[in-house]
């Protein structure tokens, strides 16, 4: 959307309608504002989107990776490998629990793992693997879950970048792991902050239920609790701000897909690489539009060049290892995992949402186009 006041481009936008206003009125006006009867209806809703039979909102994408730590009885001295190339929560899940990160470098064409990286990667002591569907592109599952059985690892899915993304003519969720699904208001669908994992099996379920409401058991009282949990509940305004999302969410789908194909074709002739496009077993769900810089270009004084022309764009994705915090941790240093460094240090988003126009999508190219064209 452009902002009027200052005609800046931003890089994401919510789509909130009236629908969506009434759901979260009701909710206000009836004065139970969470554990009430919208919390459960919102997870019917995102269970059937998805495909599974089963979905356990909570607070955020990250609560809902930690939880799934839990799920998989990760603990002090194993081993959780994952992708470099993603968010921070996707390595720090196991860090809470008492777990070490491991990384496996991405595969350049999809920037998702790669399987024979993964495979180097497993140890004795690897007790999870943490798939990530980056910029809502299906990540490799029937390979990547092959290797998890063969050698009894837990897999789960870090969706949160995928929802409606389909893999194999299924959507991500309905593969038989669980899924983490995350609804900041960059996402394809908000809850403001909010997330969710879908599960195929009503005991993890339960177990999800209880861990993200304070260890109570089904059976418990409101002071009673049966296993150390969290607060990791998702209040019932944001469920029904869910609820309007969700009933509308192929709508936002489309219209992000439509976004995504005038980038392409606009992008047509600029010297950029433009996201991967989907195949027969690979149906992107449109999260952020990602392009990726010639080598040699300096990513950040593009960025910089485009701001200073009222453009938002960001550095998707900083490698996780390089953070300082990991390095101080655990020693990693660059050359660790070239590709997703090279990744990191050419890719940048684009402003991208369901209802960005056509006229600012010409706007962002034609200045990306002039701005390397001044390098
Ligand atoms: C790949 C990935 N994992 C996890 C998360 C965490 O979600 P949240 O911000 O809701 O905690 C995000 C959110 O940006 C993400 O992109």
């Amino acid at each position: 959307m452009t902002d009027v006041a200052t005609d800046r481009i931003n890089l994401s936008a919510p789509w909130i309608d009236e629908r969506d206003e009434e759901l979260v009125l009701e909710v206000l006006r009836s004065g139970w504002l969470s554990l009430g009867p919208t919390g459960p209806r919102f997870e019917a809703l995102l269970a059937d989107a998805v495909g599974a039979p089963y979905a356990a909102a909570v607070s955020s994408g990250t609560a809902g990776l930690h939880l799934c730590m839990r799920l998989a009885n990760v603990g002090p001295g194993d081993e959780v490998i994952t992708s470099p190339y993603s968010f921070v929560a996707s390595a720090n899940c196991a860090i809470y629990e008492g777990a070490t990160p491991v990384f496996a470098d991405i595969d350049p064409r999809t920037f998702n793992l790669d399987l024979a990286a993964v495979e180097a990667a497993i140890t004795p002591r690897t007790k999870a693997l943490v798939t990530v569907d980056i910029f809502g592109y299906p990540a490799e599952y029937d390979e990547l879950s092959a290797l998890c059985d063969r050698h009894g690892i837990a897999l789960v899915e870090d969706s949160c970048e995928a929802l409606g993304a389909e893999y194999k003519g299924r959507r991500l969720g309905a593969h038989g792991h669980p899924a983490v699904w995350a609804f900041y208001p960059n996402k394809q669908m908000t809850t403001g902050e909010g997330g969710a994992v879908t599960v195929h099996d009503e005991e993890a379920h339960a177990l999800l239920v209880s861990l993200r409401n304070q260890g109570r058991l089904e059976t418990s009282s409101w002071l009673q609790h049966g296993r150390l949990g969290f607060n990791y509940r998702l209040d019932d305004i944001s469920a029904a701000l869910g609820i309007g999302q969700l009933e509308r969410l192929e709508r936002i789908l489309e219209a992000r897909r439509e976004v995504a194909a005038r980038y392409a074709e606009l992008l047509a002739g600029v010297d950029v690489e433009p996201p991967l496009p989907d195949d027969e077993d690979h149906v992107r769900s449109w999260f952020v539009y990602v392009v990726k810089l010639p080598s040699g270009v300096d990513r950040d004084a593009v960025m910089a060049r485009m701001s200073e022309r009222g453009i938002a764009t960001a550095p998707y994705v900083p490698s996780i290892h390089l953070q300082s915090y990991m390095r101080e941790r655990y020693g990693f240093s660059e050359g660790m995992f070239p590709v997703s460094e090279d990744c990191s240090a050419r890719t940048m988003a684009l402003p991208f949402h369901a209802r960005l126009e056509r006229g600012d999508q010409e706007r962002v190219v034609d200045t990306l186009r002039s701005v390397l064209q001044s390098f």
